[in-house]
């Protein structure tokens, strides 16, 4: 129950997930209400999840991987890209189901996410498999895995100060 691999495979998820929502035509507004709610709440609770278990600790052990040099750099990139991510998904939430705007909501969200998990997985995911011992990456899967089974609809989406985050957790 590695850490990495947990946060790995929601990724996995909310891209088969936004490729879900491409696939269900404009007037199935009830199915594309539902996927959106699922992936929302996916969306928030992994965000919300990283930044308790992961970033505390990779802020601690972390030193740069890729072109990231420090995980401060890691971390605070991260936060600014979760709040990005929590304010697509609510903007998401202000339009009507199934129409243009929803769709390009939705686009923006996935732009913004996609943008992210691919920074995120080649600098911090990495950096902490470089410097985690397995243990440690047992150990946190197992917190991350409660807490995300136990917010399965979601976390309420709060935006985070990076430099604050910081602070409070280096
Ligand atoms: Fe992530
Ligand atoms: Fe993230």
């Amino acid at each position: 129950m590695d850490i990495t691999r947990l946060i790995e495979d929601d990724h996995a998820e909310q891209r088969r997930l936004f490729a879900l929502i491409d696939d269900i035509p404009d007037f199935e507004t009830g199915a594309l209400a539902a996927v959106w709610g699922r992936l929302g709440a996916l969306l928030d609770a992994h965000a919300e999840a990283e930044e308790r278990f992961f970033y505390p600790e990779l802020l601690k052990i972390g030193k740069g991987a890729a072109d990231s040099d420090s995980a401060k750099d890691e971390t605070k990139d991260a936060i600014k890209d979760h709040n990005e991510i929590r304010d697509a998904g609510s903007a998401v939430e202000q339009c009507k189901v199934g129409t243009k705007e929803w769709r390009s909501a939705v686009a923006k969200a996935n732009k913004a996410n996609s943008d992210h998990m691919a920074e995120e997985e080649r600098q911090g995911l990495a950096d902490f498999r470089q410097h985690a011992s397995l243990d440690e990456r047992q150990h946190l899967g197992v917190r991350f895995a409660e807490f995300q089974s136990n917010h399965l609809t979601g976390v309420k989406p709060v935006d985070k100060d990076p430099d604050e985050y910081i602070r409070e957790n280096q």
